[in-house]
C-alpha cells in the first residue's frame, strides 16, 4: 500500500503504461488481477489532435474505469501541457502522469519522452506548469538519466519533489540504454534515498521473487510491471500474494486462463469494435500462448480469424487440447 496524493493505492505493484497495449479492456483486467493503479497509454500534449479516432479511443469511458483514472501525457511545451493536463481532468483523470521516460523515436524527435531529461531547466518548467495547472496530484514517470555518461535521474527526481510532484516511476535505465542491458536498481535506490515522494521502481520485473527482491533492495514505495503482464495479467496477484506471505500463489487453473482470454477478447470487441477489435486481439493471444512451436503453428491460423466469437472458440480448443508427449516435456 502506498500513497499518491490524496488516493491510497491498496497494492504495492502497478502496470506500467505501455502504448498499444495498455488500453481500456487491459487496463480493467490487470486491476482486477491486484494490481494498484494502471496508467492510460501516452496522449500527446497538442489537444488539436485529440480529436484522431486513436485518441479518442485512448481518452473513451474514462469515468467508468476503476479508479483512481491516471492519464499520461507526453510533450515539451509547458503552456500545452498545462492545457492538455487540465482537458484530462475535465475528461476524468484522477491523476496526471508525465511522460519523460519514454526513449521511443517518434517521441523522442519532438524532444519529448525521455529526450526531455537532456534539458533540466524546461523539465522544471512543464513540471511546474502542468502541477499549477489542475488539482489532482501529479506523477511523473522519468529514467535512471539521458545516457551512461549522464545519469542525471537523481537531480531531476530532485527537482520533481521541488515542483510538487507526487509520486515517481523511475525505469532503472538512462534512455541511450533504450532496453539492453539490466535495470540498475542502485541507481533507484540512490534516488529513494534523495526524495521524499514515493518512489516506483520499474523494469525488468518479471516474477514475484524479483518484485520482493527490487522492493527490498531500493525501498520504494511500490513497483511497476510492464512486459511481463503481456499474457500474464494475473502477474499482480501472484506477486501481491508474495509479498504478503513470501510463498508462491498455486499455478493459475486452465478454467481461470479460459476465462480470461475469452472475457479479454469479447471486451476488445465491445471496445474497438468486430474488425479492430479481433486485429487487436492477435497480439495479445500471441502472447498469452507464449513461444511453443505448437503456439507459432496455431497462430498461423489463429490470425485468419476476423471475429471474436471464432477467435474464443479458436482458443479456448487449442488451451483445452490434450498435450502431447512432446509438449509435456518441453
Ligand atoms: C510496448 C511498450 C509500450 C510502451 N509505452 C510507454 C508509454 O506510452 N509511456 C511510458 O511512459 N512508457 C512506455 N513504455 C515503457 C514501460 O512503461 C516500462 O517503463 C518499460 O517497459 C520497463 O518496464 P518492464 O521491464 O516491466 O517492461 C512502453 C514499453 C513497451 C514495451
Amino acid at each position: 500500500m502506498f500513497q499518491i496524493g490524496p488516493f491510497k493505492i491498496d497494492s504495492s505493484c502497478v502496470l506500467a503504461p505501455m502504448a498499444g497495449v495498455t488500453d481500456a479492456p487491459f487496463r480493467r483486467l490487470c486491476r482486477e488481477h491486484g494490481a494498484g493503479l494502471a496508467t492510460s497509454e501516452m496522449v500527446t500534449s497538442d489537444v488539436r489532435l485529440w480529436k484522431s479516432s486513436k485518441t479518442q479511443g485512448r481518452l473513451a469511458s474514462l469515468k467508468q474505469e476503476h479508479q483512481p483514472v491516471s492519464i499520461q501525457i507526453a510533450g515539451s511545451e509547458p503552456a500545452m501541457m498545462a492545457e492538455a493536463a487540465k482537458q484530462a481532468v475535465e475528461l476524468g483523470a484522477q491523476i496526471i502522469d508525465i511522460n519523460m521516460g519514454c526513449p521511443a523515436k517518434k517521441v523522442c524527435k519532438k524532444l519529448a519522452g525521455s529526450a526531455l531529461l537532456q534539458n533540466e531547466s524546461l523539465v522544471a518548467d512543464i513540471l511546474t506548469a502542468v502541477v499549477n495547472s489542475v488539482d489532482v496530484p501529479v506523477t511523473l514517470k522519468t529514467r535512471t538519466g539521458w545516457s551512461p555518461d549522464e545519469r542525471n535521474g537523481t537531480r531531476i527526481a530532485g527537482i520533481a519533489e521541488q515542483c510538487g510532484i507526487q509520486a515517481l516511476t523511475v525505469h532503472g535505465r538512462t534512455r541511450a540504454c533504450r532496453f539492453e542491458g539490466q535495470a540498475e536498481y542502485d541507481t533507484i535506490a540512490e534516488i529513494v534515498g534523495q526524495v521524499s515522494i514515493p518512489v516506483i521502481a520499474n523494469g525488468d520485473i518479471d516474477s514475484p521473487e524479483k518484485a520482493k527482491q527490487v522492493l527490498e533492495n531500493t525501498g520504494a514505495a511500490a513497483l511497476m510491471i510492464g512486459r511481463s503482464a503481456l499474457g500474464a495479467p494475473w502477474i499482480f496477484k501472484q506477486i501481491n500474494h508474495y509479498l504478503a506471505t513470501a510463498e508462491r500463489c498455486s499455478d493459475i487453473s486452465l478454467d481461470h486462463k479460459l476465462k480470461t482470454v475469452s472475457r479479454h477478447l469479447k471486451e476488445l470487441t465491445e471496445f474497438y469494435g468486430e474488425i479492430k477489435g479481433a486485429r487487436i486481439a492477435r497480439k495479445h493471444v500471441r502472447w498469452y500462448l507464449g513461444e511453443s512451436a505448437s503456439a507459432k503453428k496455431f497462430l498461423k491460423h489463429f490470425n485468419t480469424l476476423n471475429t471474436s466469437q471464432s477467435q474464443t472458440e479458436a482458443v479456448v480448443a487449442f488451451l483445452s487440447r490434450p498435450k502431447s508427449h512432446e509438449e509435456n516435456v518441453a
